[in-house]
């Protein structure tokens, strides 16, 4: 695999915040004993993964633009690039000490994501693609399942938690799809879920209400896995819209049947 020059820059900055999460990571473990001040411990981290990432990444890239869940938004001297960044995602399993968290990264050009690595540390699983190069999980190409079968398929999603009111429209999916397939999960990590159908691991992923950083490395990594990803309502844009939709090709129109309730 010939990897380019941005490629090499998003995943040393990837594995530069992935090691200073896992030092927190571990803190997080012990803090959960006494519950004392773990949320604000977590907040910090998060932020500095996030200033790790930034300085990084500006550094090497100097006229790109940025946006960051943490840090917000800057517009770059060339308006045609800017990374899009989740320096932690997957926050509430870091705060309850569960291993299943990561780092995503993504570049957008002229509106379209070209570039996409996820890491999650804890596993050593570095997810990564370009547009037009294949998707890799460390050294290996990666691919969608070939399950074509509703009964025999895995999908993830997203529960909204604590009040959302998108509670009930994914309520109704569930009640739509359970029956169907062969088991729903729910890890809490958007950027793992995209990159676990890209690694076949399960068939598909829905979610309402995301951020473009949750969703930015997923797309192009599943679409380069060879994998269907749209906006969960025709015609409108995935990363301003939140709703995602994605699987593998095979199971792609039922799956997007039973949650469009088409
Ligand atoms: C969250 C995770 C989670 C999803 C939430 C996101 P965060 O991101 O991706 O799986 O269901 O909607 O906000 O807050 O851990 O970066
Ligand atoms: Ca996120
Ligand atoms: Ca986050």
């Amino acid at each position: 695999m010939s990897l380019s020059a941005n490629m090499n820059i998003m995943k040393k900055a990837a594995r530069k915040a992935g090691r200073s999460l896992v030092k927190d990571f571990r803190e997080v473990e012990n803090l959960q004993v006494s519950m004392k001040g773990a949320g604000d411990f977590v907040s910090r981290a998060d932020v500095a993964a996030e200033e790790i990432i930034k300085s990084e990444l500006m550094d090497a890239r100097p006229t790109y633009g940025w946006v960051g869940e943490e840090g917000g938004a800057e517009t770059g001297s060339d308006p045609t690039r800017r990374w899009i960044v989740d320096p932690l995602d997957g926050t509430t399993n870091f705060l309850h000490g569960l291993p299943h968290w990561a780092v995503s990264i993504a570049l957008e050009h002229k509106g379209q994501i070209i570039a996409g690595v996820i890491y999650d540390p804890a596993k050593d699983e570095m997810f990564f693609a370009e547009k037009g190069e294949g998707a890799w999980m460390n050294e290996t190409r990666i691919r969608v399942s070939g399950r074509g079968r509703m009964i025999e398929s895995i999908f993830a999603t997203g529960v909204p938690f604590g009040g959302r009111s998108d509670l009930p429209a994914t309520l109704q999916d569930l009640a739509r799809l359970m029956p169907a397939c062969a088991g729903v999960r729910r890890f809490g990590s958007a950027a793992l879920d995209l990159a676990y159908v890209a690694a076949g691991r399960y068939e598909g992923f829905w979610e309402r209400r995301l951020n473009a950083w949750d969703m930015a490395a997923g797309i192009v990594i599943l679409r380069e896995a060879g994998g269907f990803v749209e906006p969960l309502v025709p015609g409108e844009d995935i990363l301003s819209s939140g709703e995602i939709i994605g699987s593998n090709e095979v199971i792609f129109d039922q799956f997007s049947k039973v949650i469009r309730n088409r």
